[in-house]
């Protein structure tokens, strides 16, 4: 496929949402590397999605969440499992939406400029891989069908991690 960043109509949001996860599943389809796809994953979203200034992920490592790819200014490395909206949201293992970041206590502003987030945990069968984390500078801007269609890409990204290697690649150097 064409890597080029496309136009999607968040008029309808459900309808935008299933065309990315096309889109990111042609993307990852053949490469279970995280990082890679981890990298791509975050800039087809902030792409994709308008009224962002960052969207990445925190990926899970010796019980503690740490910045990975992502696009959008620097941010902070290392969160601690229950702080903040990312925390918060590995800890429970559930979507956080927040309305207004300035309203949630404990929230950790890598940009000053953000007022809304959402925040997806990455699920492996039962074992935490890390949080997908998108920010905005307008009040409110995530809702249910956001939730909804970006925890559908979530699992695409996850499942594109356990894709089979081919038989080559199991065999090894000859
Ligand atoms: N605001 C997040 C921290 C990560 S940045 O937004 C990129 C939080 O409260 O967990």
């Amino acid at each position: 496929m064409s890597h080029a960043t496309q136009n999607y109509d968040f008029s309808n949001a459900d309808d935008a949402y299933r065309e990315l996860a096309r889109d990111l599943a042609a993307l990852l389809a053949g490469e279970r590397d995280l990082v890679a796809n981890a990298a791509n994953t975050a800039a087809l979203i902030y792409g994709a999605l308008p009224g962002l200034n960052w969207a990445g992920f925190y990926l899970y490592k010796s019980g503690e969440l740490v910045l990975g790819p992502f696009q959008g200014k620097p941010a902070c490395v290392r969160i601690a499992m229950g702080k903040g909206v990312c925390g918060t949201a590995a800890m429970r293992r559930e979507t956080v939406l927040v309305e207004d970041v300035h309203a949630f206590p404990g929230h950790i502003a890598c940009d000053s400029a953000s007022n809304s987030e959402v925040v997806i945990p990455l699920i492996r069968s039962t074992e935490l891989l890390g949080v997908l984390d998108l920010d905005s500078p307008l009040p409110a801007r995530f809702g249910a069908a956001d939730a909804r269609g970006l925890e559908a890409l979530a699992k695409i990204f996850v499942d594109s991690l356990q894709e089979l290697r081919s038989t080559t690649e199991n065999a090894g150097p000859s």
